[in-house]
This record gives C-alpha cells, structure tokens and sequence, in this order.
C-alpha cells in the first residue's frame, strides 16, 4: 500500500533531516582535512557552514520523531519497540549534546573525543530508527 500524503511528508522531512545530520557529519569529516591545504581556516569556516544545515536538520528529527510516535498506538506496540524507542531518545539526546560540546571543545582531545560521541550516537539513533519502521 501507498503512504497516504501527510505520511509521506513526516517520513521525507525525518529521513532528509537524518541524511542531512548524519550524512553531512561524514561528509564534513572527510572535507576537513584537505581543506586545510586550502587555508588554515577553512576547517573552520566549513564547520560553521555545516551547523548552519545540522542544527536545523536536528530540530526537524526531533519534531518529526515525536510526530512519528504520534501515529502509533502506545499499548499495541509490543515491549522490544517501545525498549528501542526509549534507547533511541536517550542515544539522539547523547549526538545532540555530543555534537554541541564538539563545537565548543578547544582541546584537541575533547575535540575528538566529543566528534566521536556525536557521529557514533547519530549512526546509532538511525539503525534505531530502521528497526522502529519495521
Ligand atoms: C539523530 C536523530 C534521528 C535520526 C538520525 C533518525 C533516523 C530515523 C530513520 C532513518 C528512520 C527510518 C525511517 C523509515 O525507514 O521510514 C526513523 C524512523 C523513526 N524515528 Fe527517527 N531519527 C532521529 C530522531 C528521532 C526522535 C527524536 C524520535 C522520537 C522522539 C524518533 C522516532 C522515530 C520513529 C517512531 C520512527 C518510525 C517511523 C515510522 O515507521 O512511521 N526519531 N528515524
């Protein structure tokens, strides 16, 4: 069966913002360092441009998602869907702040360290949300 129209629209806006968010955050690790060779600040001028797109794309998947679980019906979802959907809210919660302290560190240390949680807990929270589809 076709998705109705409003489906379509919530599952496009959650999946282009997730391809936004987590794509766009192996893109940016792949392009920092080349654009070094560009200028020394040009890592940091892309970062910038890229928050630009992410935090946006993040604010999406979050008023998509609780949208998504709106379609639902709590009681007849079995126990494995909802234990996945608590551990999905708690592992976009940890890319989100993972994400924000990246941005913030200046140790290079927490720099990567922080990168590491956010591109981890993003990669994590989309297989999450494939299960959840079903
Ligand atoms: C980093 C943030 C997130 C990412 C990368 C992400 C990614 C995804 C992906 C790839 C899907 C599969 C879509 C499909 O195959 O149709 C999905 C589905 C889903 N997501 Fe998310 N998501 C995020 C945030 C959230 C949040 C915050 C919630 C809940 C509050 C949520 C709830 C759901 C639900 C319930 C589904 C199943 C939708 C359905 O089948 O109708 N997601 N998500």
């Amino acid at each position: 069966m076709l998705a109705s129209g409003l489906e379509a629209l919530r599952l496009t806006l959650h999946v282009l913002s997730a391809s936004i968010w987590v794509g766009g955050q192996f893109v940016l690790a792949g392009l920092v360092g080349p654009s070094r060779s560009l200028s020394p600040e040009a890592p940091r001028a892309l970062a910038r441009a890229f928050g630009r797109l992410a935090w946006p794309a993040y604010a999406v998947l979050v008023v998509t998602g609780f949208w998504n679980v709106s379609t639902f019906h709590w009681a007849g979802q079995s126990f494995a869907w909802k234990a996945v959907l608590i551990v999905k809210i708690v592992v976009v919660a940890a890319a989100g702040l993972g994400a924000f302290f990246h941005g913030r560190a200046t140790a290079r240390t927490a720099i990567a360290v922080w990168g590491s949680v956010a591109g981890l807990a993003s990669v994590a929270a989309l297989v999450l949300g494939v299960l959840l589809a079903g």
